[in-house]
């Protein structure tokens, strides 16, 4: 009896089901065609503006992100994922790239490329949030970081590439910038905006986070989202007036840049950023339309001229950017955005019996060579079942071939369309689909030639 309840619970124990961590998420097949497309564009800015890829370890050593990202950052105080090894050290995942950038450009010496040194950084990060749409604990960005430059232009660079990115994809998306000055102009400000708090009792009217920011980081105080926060802060002096003349300067120029451009932006006093290491130009890319209300961020970035020094290498300017790859796809399945797909051109090659399907895998192979765009699915030996599968991949053309065929030495050419079915040589088959799918591409631009043509005739001609 004893056994049979045994045997039962270990049973039980091994039906188990398991779901994933909250905050994680699958990315499922058809899913990667947003993925792609994404990345795709990301690669090609980068390729085109001159950066190079890196990629760098997922988990580090937790000091590194403490000193980089900043002890005060709500990043490193409360959303790492932190574990000590089992050499007792301990180490977390990474919950932003900028600060391995910035170690893998000082170890590896980097400071002896010709400067500027320009990375491209895509892959996921790790922040221990609380889940919500758009919001995940396992994300990935696209970065773009510059060392080794401390002109304005490199600013207004980045900005613009960010803005095409999001623009190439169709999103519209509104660029918010500010400065927030060099360490000592920050200072001077600082102190303004605490005498600001200090009077008439603001300070107690703070929510909870913001009192205690208020000691660590008063800069904070200006991006939280609370709303008794967001009413205090509107007198709040901005950092804007307090620039002392360098940073204004360079502020000035990379605003004139943007302007250039034609890349419109919002000058936002209250934007900060929640990392400790910047300094100077910082900037974000909202969403023209927010959803309900509330302020989700695609992407963000700024300078950081002393981090490099901070971390132990030589005093080095940098600036970069992290756009988020979940959100940027949720607004283009949001908007209904098409994709450009290629489903035009699949070809689809069934088989019926022994010998044919022998002759379909070698004809799938010479057109998948030659660069057609192939598929099959020959472990289904029924031809319905085959012709149900290319419908469901959206071939356009389906190529038959069954014992006859194999005997004739021809082949069944199916528009997947109209059901129409023809015999061809199978000696002639790449000929005959170059020209078939050529004639059947022209035929369905026909009619946008036509009616641009017809819309084009004087109006009383008609
Ligand atoms: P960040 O503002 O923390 O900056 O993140 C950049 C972008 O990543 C955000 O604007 C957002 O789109 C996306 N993101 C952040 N957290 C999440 C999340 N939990 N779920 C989904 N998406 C998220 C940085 O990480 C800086 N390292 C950027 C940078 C690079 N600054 C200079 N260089």
């Amino acid at each position: 009896m004893a056994k049979a309840a045994a045997d039962k619970q270990e049973a039980g124990r091994k039906a188990k089901s398991y779901s994933k961590l909250r905050g994680m998420k699958d990315i499922l097949f058809d899913e990667y065609k947003y993925w792609d497309l994404v990345l795709k564009k990301a690669s090609d800015l980068s390729n085109y503006y001159g950066f190079k890829r890196i990629e760098v370890p997922i988990m580090e050593k937790l000091e590194m992100y403490e000193r980089s990202t900043g002890k005060t950052s709500d990043i490193v105080t409360k959303e790492m994922y932190v574990f000590v090894d089992k050499n007792g050290d301990k180490v977390a995942l990474r919950p932003e790239a900028t600060s391995s950038l910035v170690r893998a450009y000082i170890e590896h010496g980097m400071f002896n490329l010709p400067q500027p040194v320009k990375m491209f950084f895509y892959g996921p990060l790790f922040r221990h949030e609380k889940p919500q749409s758009g919001r995940y604990r396992q994300h990935y960005q696209f970065d773009l970081e510059i060392f080794g430059e401390d002109k304005p232009a490199a600013d207004s660079q980045l900005i613009l590439i960010a803005y095409n990115f999001f623009k190439e994809l169709q999103i519209e998306v509104q660029v918010q910038v500010n400065s927030i000055g060099c360490k000592e102009c920050r200072l001077e400000f600082i102190k303004k905006l605490l005498g600001y708090y200090k009077e008439r009792g603001k300070r107690t009217k703070l929510c909870n986070d913001c009192k205690k920011r208020i000691l660590k980081n008063p800069l904070r105080l200006l991006d939280c989202k609370e709303e008794k926060c967001v009413e205090l802060r509107e007198g709040a002096p901005h950092m804007v007036d307090y620039l002392c003349d360098p940073c204004k300067n360079h502020f000035i120029k990379v605003l004139e840049y943007l302007d250039d451009y034609d890349i419109p932006y919002n000058l936002n006093p209250y934007l900060v950023r929640g990392l400790d290491y910047y300094n100077r130009t910082v900037f974000e890319f909202w969403p023209n339309e927010q959803g309900d209300g509330r302020q989700v961020s695609l992407g963000g970035g700024g300078r950081y001229d002393g981090l490099v020094e901070y971390m132990g290498g030589r005093p080095t300017p940098a600036i970069g950017f992290g756009l988020g790859i979940e959100r940027t796809i949720l607004k283009i399945k949001e908007k209904n955005i098409p994709l450009k797909e290629d489903s035009d051109k699949i070809i689809f090659i069934a088989q019926l019996g022994d010998p044919a399907k022998r002759k379909a895998g070698l004809l799938f192979e010479e057109l998948r060579r030659a660069g057609y765009q192939v598929r099959q699915s020959f472990t289904k030996d029924s031809l319905k079942n085959q012709l149900e599968e290319a419908n469901r991949m959206n071939a356009k053309v389906s190529l038959i071939i069954g014992q006859k065929e194999v005997l004739d030495g021809t082949i069944l050419y199916r528009d997947m369309e109209s059901s129409i079915q023809e015999i061809i040589d199978y000696n002639k088959v790449k000929t005959e689909l170059e020209k078939r799918m050529t004639e059947k591409r022209d035929k369905e631009e026909e009619p946008g030639i036509e009616q641009e043509a017809i819309s084009r005739l004087p109006k009383n001609s008609m």
